[in-house]
């Protein structure tokens, strides 16, 4: 599973993008507003900073306006993906922008017929959200669910649309999109850093620290 930066903090994806292992940044406008700074700015600085997909997002409306502002984003920069809302002027939208050779991340999922619809129309990637799947269903494992049900829906019907697990919010989420088989998962700065640490091997570190000094 690959893993990508869901951030739009310049600094956080300086910092992450040093460690050598991520192939990947997403955005949404919330994590725009949160970074401070215009997506078309976010997208001009990330692109030098991570080179891999870049989803920026458009905004909902009708599938010419999202067109319209899909293009620009994606003349920004070849690694550019056009994240669309799952709704059906979305779709048509995916539809066209697939005709056109442009990349799509579908956002908002959480259904697999939502996701075959994308798919459908040729989507790049899906990004069910595990987080937010989890909170309205009072769960710990619908949104592993549901990427599971996905990966199982595109390898029957054979789609090439690939899974990015969204919305993750702890360790237990990185998990779970590991054991559904999501291709990706684009994971906050704050469990990105939360994945390389566990306490037994800090406590295997005080023990071999004491032992050197004798
Ligand atoms: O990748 C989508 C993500 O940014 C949404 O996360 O925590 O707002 O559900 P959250």
């Amino acid at each position: 599973m690959k893993l990508f930066a869901d951030t739009a903090i310049i600094n956080e994806i300086e910092e992450v993008s040093q460690w050598g292992i991520i192939s990947g940044v997403t955005t949404n406008p919330s994590l725009i507003a949160k970074s401070g700074i215009t997506l078309g700015d976010a997208i001009k600085k990330i692109v030098n900073l991570v080179d891999g997909p870049i989803s920026a997002e458009v905004n909902e409306g009708k599938a010419d306006d999202m067109l319209e502002e899909a293009r620009v984003y994606a003349a920004m920069h070849k690694n550019i993906v056009v994240k669309i809302p799952m709704t059906l002027e979305g779709v048509k939208a995916v539809k066209q922008l697939t005709k056109e050779g442009i990349k799509t991340n579908v956002t908002l999922v959480f259904s697999v017929s939502q996701a075959l619809m994308a798919a459908s129309a040729g989507a790049t990637y899906v990004s069910p959200f595990l987080g937010r799947l989890d909170d309205l269903t009072q769960t710990d494992d619908a949104g592993y669910k549901l990427v599971k049900d996905i990966k199982e829906m595109f390898k029957t019907y054979q789609f090439k649309t690939e899974i990015i697990a969204a919305s993750i919010r702890h360790l237990e989420h990185v998990n779970q999109s590991i054991k559904a088989g999501a291709d990706i998962a684009t994971i906050p700065y704050k469990v990105l850093k939360e994945m390389v640490k566990h306490e037994l091997t800090d406590k295997g570190l005080k023990i071999f620290a004491e032992a050197s000094q004798k």
